[in-house]
């Protein structure tokens, strides 16, 4: 048997076994991981043009089966593409998901790229939504917090690596490590999946830290402390943009409502591409 016929059935073998486990993109998966693990070069990768000594192709085959037991790419990758770079994924963090990327678009609009402004970023995570910011805001300073003492490793070794100097991070649950009237503007996507819904997610987020995913009070609690906490530390306009569940468009208005202990002059609601209602802006008076 030649090189090539043994690299075909070697991906034959892998495609199987994808498909077999309902995987629906089983051809790019196969890429991802040559491309990225293996450096064997994309148009390579999916014309089987290469090969692989015998302990390699063990060490592949490994990795399919991870991905047939539904571990998400990303974490067998350890890479997740947001916004304008590549972030370092662990599983101490969540996956960056593409919605989050409306926060960043919302947050910039309300960042001037000529004046020095002061950013939290609240549950951090792999500080992806910190990062992003600092480095199209190289005036602002963007401080990244987040409750997981490993999440802030991640995401501190993505700071390092993508050479964003005017990000810092630090442990705080919630907002509690601020002062007072010190921050021009909060974003968060904080946990807000209700513990309810379990059973109907995906058997990808299984992999997710469960602190990531779930709130209390129906995916509401850690969304209500924002808003209960970002007033007294937001300066006077100060804004907050935050992420929430394609499922609470209904129940945000309602909690903004309830928990105001300061003017707002703007309240509005954003939608990501699927139409659904993401992402809250709030402007204090
Ligand atoms: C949905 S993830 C968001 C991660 C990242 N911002 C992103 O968009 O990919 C929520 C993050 O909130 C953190 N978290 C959970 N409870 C927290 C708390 N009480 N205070 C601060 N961070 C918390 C989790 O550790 C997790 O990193």
């Amino acid at each position: 048997m030649d090189s090539n016929e043994s690299t075909r059935i070697h991906l034959q073998r892998a495609i199987k076994k994808l498909q077999g486990a309902q995987n629906s993109t089983p051809q790019q998966d196969i890429t991802a991981i040559l491309s990225g693990l293996f450096r064997i070069p994309r148009y390579r990768a999916v014309t089987g043009d290469f090969t692989l000594v015998p302990e390699e192709w063990k060490h592949f085959h490994e990795l399919i089966k991870k991905r047939t037991g539904h571990e998400p790419l990303q974490y067998i990758l350890g890479k997740c593409n947001f916004w304008k770079s590549e972030f370092f994924v662990t599983p101490d963090v969540l996956i960056p998901r593409p919605e989050t990327e409306h926060l960043v678009e919302t947050a910039l609009e309300h960042l001037p790229s000529d004046a020095e402004r002061t950013v939290v970023d609240c549950c951090t995570g792999s500080g992806c939504v910190a990062v992003s910011l600092a480095l199209e805001r190289p005036m602002s300073q963007v401080i990244g917090c987040d409750i997981s003492p490993a999440a802030l490793r991640t995401a501190e070794k993505n700071r390092r690596y993508l050479l964003a100097a005017n990000c810092h991070f630090l442990a705080s649950d919630m907002l509690a490590s601020f002062s007072s009237s010190s921050v021009n503007l909060i974003t968060a996507n904080p946990p807000y999946v209700a513990v309810k819904e379990t059973p109907s997610l995906q058997p990808e987020l299984s992999f997710e830290p469960r602190e990531a995913l779930f709130s209390e009070d129906d995916g509401l609690a850690h969304i209500r402390s924002l808003l209960e906490q970002a007033p007294a530390i937001l300066k006077k306009n100060g804004c907050l943009a935050f992420e929430f569940g394609y499922n609470q468009g209904e129940a945000i208005p309602r909690l903004v409502e309830s928990t105001a202990s300061r003017t707002i002059r703007q309240f509005k609601i954003i939608k990501d591409l699927g139409g659904h209602e993401r992402i809250g802006l709030i402007q204090y008076a």
